[in-house]
């Protein structure tokens, strides 16, 4: 009579066990599948991906304790794991991101990086794993489109596709992205105009899009972009003026939009901005004089203006700026006296070379 009671509390033992060792038999026939479409062939990883506990052992799963269900696959290449000090190597793995992984409906972590070889497309139904707050591919061979419906990922806070092969435009529904904090897309080959709305992204602090073949000019919406640190445009096709908004973001520390198509004057803002510590605009079609808007606060830990059409004199306000640790000013058209001052009077002759008729040290004696 008794046996009854016990056998029920031993299978609701077992079954609470199973729920925190064991996955869902949906979560482990999708990282079955996962699995069968990728091939690492020298850490042996997916060795450690057998029998049915998925939670407990398998190398870079971890499961919601609550649930059971999978809620992170973060998988990188580039690692202090001992498996990668062991094998004395960097990771390498070749294949592709089988579309079974939109069936984990509860993940909220995808990291696949720097695997240098994962080729194939992101699979379209990734937009369906509304709980993803990290998409992390970078540093493999990912071609194709981005999905175009990527903005339906509204927890996502991190997109990383660094370093890959996407092509075609940056989709218009990544402005709806209002969580993202960091977005980089550097190093692709994705073509067309940056959404004018991009300052939707309202929590954007790092957006990293260098080395495309991105066009247009630099959309005005930025200017709302309260968070926006770092700003980095190089190496791509952005054509126009720089606005004068640009430097008077509050807490723009980074902009690098060296190697584009820039014309047009350089803004006054620009040089008397207090937290942009770091401003490349080399290699670009900038024209007129510099302005003579350095002061006290101005803090550069590297100011390059070289390979531009800058011409006239250096402003003598530099004199005045507290600190700038790197200066190219070379490849200009720029003429007159260096002016002096203990903030740059370590710069060597490189930061002023190739330039009209620029004297005094460390050049030639005017
Ligand atoms: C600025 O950009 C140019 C061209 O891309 C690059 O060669 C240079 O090293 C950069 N300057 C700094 C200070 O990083």
């Amino acid at each position: 009579m008794s046996v009854l009671p016990l056998t029920t509390l031993t299978l609701l033992i077992l079954t609470l066990i199973s729920v925190t060792s064991s996955c869902t038999p949906s979560d482990l026939a999708a990282l079955q599948a996962f699995k069968s479409t990728l091939d690492e062939p020298y850490l042996g990883i997916f060795n450690t991906w057998a029998g049915t506990n998925c939670c407990s052992n398998w190398y870079g799963i971890s499961c919601d304790p609550t649930t059971g269900r999978v809620a992170d696959i973060n998988l990188r290449g580039e690692s202090e794991d001992p498996i990668f000090e062991k094998a004395g190597r960097s990771g390498y793995m070749t294949g592709s991101i089988n579309p079974s992984i939109c069936k984990l409906d509860r993940l909220s972590t995808l990291i696949l990086a720097d695997w240098k070889g994962v080729s194939g497309e992101i699979p379209e139904c990734v937009v369906s794993l509304s709980n993803l707050r990290i998409l992390d591919l970078v540093g493999n061979k990912i071609s194709g489109k981005i999905p175009a419906n990527i903005g339906n990922l509204q927890r996502l806070t991190v997109l990383n596709l660094a370093d890959n092969g996407l092509t075609g435009e940056i989709p218009s529904s990544l402005t709806k992205l209002a969580n993202m904090k960091h977005l980089d897309l550097s190093n692709n080959m994705l073509t067309g105009q940056l959404p004018s709305d991009f300052g939707n992204l309202k929590m954007l602090s790092r957006a990293l899009l260098s080395k495309n073949q991105l066009s247009g000019a630099i959309p005005s919406s930025i200017s709302v972009m309260y968070r926006l640190a770092d700003l980095d445009l190089s190496a791509n096709q952005i054509s126009g003026w720089l606005p004068d908004w640009i430097g008077s973001m509050p807490v723009l520390s980074t902009l690098n939009l060296d190697s584009n198509m820039i014309s047009g004057p350089l803004p006054q803002s620009l040089l008397s901005s207090t937290g942009l510590g770091m401003l490349n605009l080399s290699k670009n079609a900038i024209e007129g004089n510099i302005p003579d808007a350095f002061g006290p606060k101005t803090y550069f830990m590297a100011l390059d203006l070289s390979y531009n059409n800058l011409k006239g004199p250096i402003p003598s306000s530099l004199s005045s700026a507290a600190y700038v640790g790197h200066l190219d000013l070379s490849h200009n058209y720029l003429c007159g006296p260096i002016p002096v001052g203990s903030p740059f009077d370590h710069l060597e002759a490189s930061s002023y070379s190739f330039n009209d008729c620029l004297c005094g040290n460390p050049l030639r004696a005017c």
